[in-house]
């Protein structure tokens, strides 16, 4: 008998430890994983390449209309190009967090996202997950700990890719990326009423991993 499909939601602050755990938790199951905060990276990305006014509606819609974002092997493909490293720095995180509070860029990566979910079992992390994109998603986990505690993964994961940077100045832009995340308009940061919420601050990743698999019954 072939197993139904489902789908599994995974929000939280920036830092919060998403992507690895779903990572894992995705390898475990054998489904697939979906970081859709690479996607919205992936667009401010090419908003500062192609040095698109992103306020100039006009000029977003025709950029976003000939845009096309993918996630394959693990690989994140800005039309066909992998951009998987030059998303992941601190300046594509601030180009990222401005660019998701815009509804244009929110609804092309929605359709996308749901389109990604559709027909077959996932692990999906971001901000709105369980509580737009896939509302209903069968499991609804809300992961977060400490500000402090996610600046200070955050700090070390940048110096060890060679990042210059201090421990505040992360902090700094860990607070300002909660803001921006959770009170913009459209879609912020909240948990879902029917998530559950882990709390990994005093956590190990196999412990936040057992917790998931927990919820999840396997
Ligand atoms: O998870 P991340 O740090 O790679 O996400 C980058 C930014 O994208 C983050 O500041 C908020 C935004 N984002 C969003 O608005 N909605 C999502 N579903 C995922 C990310």
């Amino acid at each position: 008998m072939t197993e139904q499909i489902y789908q599994i939601a995974i929000d939280g602050p920036s830092g919060a430890g998403k992507s690895t755990i779903a990572k894992a938790v995705a390898a475990i199951l054998k489904i697939d994983y979906i970081d859709t905060g690479a996607m919205y990276r992936a667009i401010g990305y090419k908003i500062s390449r192609d040095g698109v006014d992103m306020h100039d509606e006009a000029a977003l819609a025709a950029m976003l209309k000939t845009t096309d974002v993918d996630l394959s092997e693990g690989k994140v493909l800005l039309d066909g190009e992998d951009v998987s490293s030059k998303i992941r720095t601190p300046e594509m995180s601030k180009m990222a967090s401005a660019c998701s509070a815009i509804g244009a860029v929110r609804v092309k990566l929605v359709e996308l996202q749901r389109g990604m979910a559709k027909s077959k079992s996932v692990i999906m992390d971001g901000r709105d997950i369980g509580t737009n994109v896939l509302t209903d998603a069968k499991y609804k986990i809300y992961l977060t700990a400490t500000v402090e505690e996610r600046a200070n993964r955050r700090y070390k994961e940048l110096i060890e890719k060679g990042e210059e940077v201090t421990y505040e100045e992360v902090l700094e832009d860990m607070k300002q990326r909660d803001h921006n995340d959770s009170t913009r308009k459209l879609n912020p940061l909240r948990k879902a009423e029917d998530a559950v919420e882990i709390d990994s601050t005093e956590m190990k990743f196999q412990e936040v991993i057992d917790r998931i698999l927990g919820i999840v019954g396997k």
